[in-house]
C-alpha cells in the first residue's frame, strides 16, 4: 500500500504502540483486500463490546491498551453492551462488573460512552460520500443507505483501529463503483407496520448474501426513519448486505439506473406470499405463554418510545412478563423529560439504556420465551440466547406483555 508521510510514521511508532499496531492491523486489511492506499475517515463507531465478545482476556487487553495513553483521533462512538449501568437489572457481577470495565477503558481511550447501535439518533450523523469506519451490522448498513455515507463492514478491532489513527483502507463500498445494486426486488406487498418492513429484510437477506438490493416501488410509501432502519437491521442480519437502495427515497438510487450503475438485473418480486414467508422466518416461538417482551434493537428513537406510552396508556404488563424498551442514554433522557419513561414504568415496563438483549445473558435470568418486533433479535435471540421468539407488531408484543400470552 502506499502510504503518506504521516501515515508511515504512525507506522514506525511515533504516535506510539497503540497506533502503531493499529496502523500495521489496517495496513495488513488493505494489503488482503488490495487497497492502493489509505482513507482519512470523520468518524469511525466500534462494536464487540460485550463481554460475550471479549471475555475477561479481551477486557485486560483493552485496559491495557488504554493505559498506554492511546487516544482516539476522530469521533468514535461505542456499541451496546451486555448491562443497563443506570440500574440493576439482576445480572450476576461476574457478567456486570468486567461488561462496565470494558466500557470504561474504551471511554478512556477518548471514545464516546455511547453504547447503542443508533449513535446517528445520538446526533453522530455521517453526511452523505463522508468515509468513515463503522461496527455493527444494523448502523453500518444504516449510514451507507440511508445516509450515503460510505464505510465497509468493520469489525470490533478494524474500527478501534481506525478510530486510533484516523485512516481505514481505501476498498470496498469507499469506492463509488462498488456501491451499485445488482438484485433488483420489486415490493408488491403493502408494507404498514414496522414489522412489515422487518420480515420483507429477512426475506430478502436471507437470500441475498453480500449482494446489494435496490428496492422499487416503494416512493408512495417513503418509509419513515425508524421503517429503513429495521429493513437494514433484518437484510444486514438474515444476510450480510451492507448496503441497500430504495428507488425514490435513498440518497444514491433518485432513479433505477442511477442505482444500477452499468449493473444488470432481473426483477423480482415481493408480495404478499413473501410478505408472509418473512414473518414465518423470524417466528420461532411454538409456546404461547410469553415471559420476557423485548422493544428497540437497534434501539428505539424517541417517536417509538412515544407510541408505546400511548399504547399502554390504562394498561399493565401480566405478573410473571417483564417489558423492557431498549435505547441509549440520550434517547431516554429525552424520552424522561416528555413523560414517556414514567408512562412505561407507570404500566410495568422498563426503559433501559446502553443494553442488547442478544449480546447479553437473558437466559441467565430464567427467561424462557420472547416476544419481540424487531427482526435482528428475533434471528439472534433463539439460536444466541436459547430463546423461542414470537415475532410481530409492536402491537401485538405489548399484547403479548400485558396478557402474558401471544395472540
Ligand atoms: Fe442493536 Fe443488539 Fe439489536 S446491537 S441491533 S440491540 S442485536
Amino acid at each position: 500500500m502506499k502510504l503518506n508521510d504521516e501515515e508511515k510514521r504512525m507506522l514506525d511508532g511515533a504516535d506510539g504502540e497503540a497506533v502503531r499496531m493499529s496502523m500495521e492491523m489496517l495496513v495488513a486489511i488493505g494489503d488482503i483486500y488490495g487497497a492502493e492506499r489509505m482513507q482519512p475517515v470523520s468518524s469511525a463507531h466500534v462494536a464487540g463490546l460485550s463481554l460475550k465478545s471479549h471475555g475477561l482476556a479481551g477486557m485486560e487487553w483493552a485496559e491495557d491498551l488504554a493505559s498506554t495513553g492511546a487516544r482516539v483521533k476522530v469521533p468514535t462512538t461505542l456499541n451496546v453492551i451486555g448491562v443497563d449501568r443506570s440500574r440493576d437489572l439482576g445480572f450476576s457481577p461476574d457478567w456486570r462488573d468486567p461488561q462496565i470495565r470494558i466500557g470504561e477503558a474504551y471511554e478512556k481511550m477518548g471514545c464516546y460512552g455511547t453504547s447503542s447501535c443508533v449513535p446517528y439518533y445520538q446526533g453522530f450523523l455521517p453526511r452523505l460520500k463522508q468515509h468513515v469506519a463503522w461496527a455493527e451490522s444494523s448502523a453500518i448498513i444504516f449510514v451507507n443507505s440511508v445516509l450515503g455515507a460510505r464505510t465497509n463492514r468493520e469489525g470490533g478491532p478494524s474500527a478501534l483501529a481506525a478510530g486510533l489513527t484516523g485512516r481505514t483502507p481505501y476498498y470496498g463500498f469507499h469506492l463509488a463503483e462498488n456501491r451499485h445494486a445488482n438484485v433488483c426486488y420489486r415490493v408488491e406487498a403493502d408494507l404498514k407496520d414496522l414489522a412489515d418492513y422487518g420480515a420483507l429484510g429477512a426475506y430478502v437477506g436471507k437470500r441475498l448474501g453480500t449482494d446489494t438490493p435496490v428496492f422499487g416501488g416503494m416512493e408512495a410509501a417513503n418509509p419513515s426513519l425508524e421503517q429503513l432502519v429495521t429493513l437494514g437491521a433484518a437484510l444486514a442480519s438474515s444476510g450480510g448486505a451492507a448496503l441497500f437502495h430504495m428507488v425514490g427515497v435513498t440518497p444514491e438510487a433518485a432513479t433505477l439506473e442511477q442505482a444500477l450503475g452499468s449493473r444488470k438485473c432481473e426483477e423480482r418480486i415481493f408480495g404478499k406470499k413473501e410478505l408472509a414467508a418473512g414473518y414465518e422466518q423470524l417466528t420461532s416461538g411454538k409456546e404461547k405463554k410469553v415471559d420476557l417482551v423485548a422493544i428497540g434493537c437497534p434501539h428505539s428513537s424517541l417517536n417509538q418510545i412515544a407510541d408505546i406510552a400511548r399504547l399502554l396508556e390504562g394498561r399493565h404488563v401480566a405478573p410473571g412478563v417483564t417489558l423492557w424498551i431498549h435505547t441509549n442514554i440520550a434517547i431516554k433522557a429525552l424520552a424522561g423529560q416528555m413523560g414517556y419513561v414514567a408512562a412505561i414504568e407507570r404500566a410495568g415496563g422498563l426503559v433501559t439504556q446502553d443494553l442488547c438483549v442478544v449480546l447479553s445473558v437473558p437466559e441467565a435470568l430464567g427467561f424462557r420465551v420472547l416476544a419481540t418486533n424487531s427482526p435482528k433479535m428475533a434471528f439472534y435471540a433463539p439460536g444466541g440466547n436459547g430463546l423461542p421468539t414470537w415475532y410481530g407488531s409492536v402491537e401485538r408484543c405489548l399484547d403479548a406483555a400485558v396478557t402474558g400470552e401471544w395472540s
